[in-house]
């Protein structure tokens, strides 16, 4: 079977790579030059545990193949995605403009049957935009192509991205026609070998049914974070509070972590959309609009707790642990460290931080002045306070001698509350958490 997947960041290269990896043949297509280049030498952009030997073995089998012209990649593509970025706009609906732009691509370019796949995620009703968008294009050049759209959400996690695609807890594909539903069927078959995972729906409840899925999870963050701040209130602790809820079936145990707010490139701007979406349809989202609002508050609870500790932080040093939104990626769009670093720059600290991974990304991303350290315990020597922002492995079990004797001060600010109390405070520091 021959694919095609046009965009070629976080979710085109994960699913390109691991629909190579059943065989399949796979062009990958993206505008930016220099991406298609190194992945063409076998270079990836990302960082994403075990995606390497898989885009190697893949590249030298001649199933994989990366391209800037979507009419040679497009060219013998039974199933068609697009999986390009779908960013927040400043009103908080989605930007569509690289959704649409390809779509006139494809109704340009498409000379045979095709389904065209939206992996990216789009709010309800662009699958008819996009259709009409490829119908007008392909009347415009007086020529007849049929073609069908389906909806197929991705659900991969950054960081698990492959084991996530490779075994999905399910495939959900909006699909209103047999001969596409079949197509679907046999593309996502290698993945169903123990047990068939894939939910059919109409194409609208696809749409709809991810900003469901991300603005359940951001609800439950959230809902634990408004918790751990009145745990600080009265005295309560958050752990036990999540122990205790999270043993009821009914609720389970994933996603209660409380910490410093949720970031990345999906929850924040979905939870925004699935808002958006609710205005526009004269339906207000009272749960998902607060949701947002106490994310945003959330990321400002490390810099306000460091505040009241210190009065101010003028000429302070703060080190800082963890960039990235989350570990095992180096992504950091929306993560708490860059409202955190934005903060304690304002506030006159002098910032210097580490994380294995994010230090490129973070030296793009961030124009203030801050230092970046060389490992982890090089951050801390004549820090004040440290700040953990992202629950890196390697930051699970510190040396707290090798802190005591670098730090010149004894704060731990623990945003994503991991460290033992006890522990730290037997070894002379003070230990803030969120809700412990
Ligand atoms: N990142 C995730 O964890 C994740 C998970 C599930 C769903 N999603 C959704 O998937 C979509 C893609 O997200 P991402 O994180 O992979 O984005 P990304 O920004 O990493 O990648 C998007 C890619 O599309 C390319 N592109 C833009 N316009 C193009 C065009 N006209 N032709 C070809 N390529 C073009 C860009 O150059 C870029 O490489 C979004 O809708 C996102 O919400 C993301």
């Amino acid at each position: 079977m021959n694919i095609a997947i046009i965009g070629t960041g976080y979710v085109g290269l994960v699913s390109g790579v691991c629909f190579s990896e059943m065989g399949i043949n796979v062009e990958c297509i993206d505008i930016d030059t220099e991406k298609i280049a190194s992945l063409q030498a076998g270079e990836i952009p990302i960082y994403e545990p075990g995606l390497d030997s898989l885009l190697e073995r893949n590249q030298r089998a001649g199933r994989l193949h990366f391209t800037t012209s979507i009419a040679e990649g497009i060219a013998h593509a039974e199933v068609i995605f697009i999986a390009v970025g779908t960013p927040s706009r400043s009103d908080g609906g989605v930007e569509l403009c690289y959704v649409e732009e390809v779509a006139r691509q494809i109704g340009r370019n498409l000379d045979h049957y095709a389904v065209v796949a939206t992996k990216s995620t789009v709010p309800v009703g662009t699958a008819k935009h996009i259709h009409n968008i490829i119908a007008s294009e392909i009347a415009a050049n007086n020529r007849t192509v049929e073609f069908d759209i389906v909806s197929n959400p991705e659900f991969l996690k950054e960081g698990a991205a492959i084991k996530d695609f490779m075994s999905p807890d399910r495939v959900v594909v909006g699909v209103e026609n047999e001969r596409a539903r079949r197509i679907m069927a046999r593309l996502y078959k290698p993945f169903m070998f123990i047990s068939d995972r894939i939910i059919y729906m109409d194409i609208a409840s696809a749409e709809l049914m991810k900003y469901a899925a991300n603005a359940m999870l951001a609800t439950r963050i959230s809902f634990m974070n408004e918790i751990a701040n009145l745990c600080d209130k009265v005295g309560a602790n958050i752990d036990s509070v999540r122990k205790g809820i999270g043993t009821d079936v009914r609720i389970g145990s994933k996603f209660l972590y409380a910490g410093c707010g949720y970031g990345g490139s999906c929850f924040p701007k979905d939870v925004r959309a699935l808002a958006e979406t609710g205005r526009n349809a004269g339906c207000t989202m009272d749960v998902i609009e607060a949701v947002n609002r106490v994310n945003i508050r959330q990321k400002s609870i490390i810099v306000e707790r460091l505040k009241e500790h210190f009065g101010s932080l003028e000429s302070l040093n703060i080190a800082i642990w963890g960039l990235s939104f989350k570990p095992e990626t180096d992504d950091m769009r929306e993560a708490p460290s860059l409202v955190v670093i934005e903060e304690l720059h304002s506030a006159g600290a002098h910032i210097k931080a580490f994380d294995p991974e994010a230090m490129e990304t973070c030296r793009r991303m961030v124009s203030c002045e801050m230092e970046y350290a060389t490992d982890m315990y090089d951050a801390v020597v004549d820090a004040d306070a440290l700040i953990l922002l992202t629950e890196w492995k390697q930051f699970r079990m510190p040396s707290w001698q090798i802190l005591r004797r670098s730090m010149r001060g004894n704060v731990i600010m623990d945003g994503r509350n991991i460290y033992d109390r006890s522990e730290i405070e037997e070894h002379g520091f003070i230990y803030k958490a969120i809700g412990k």
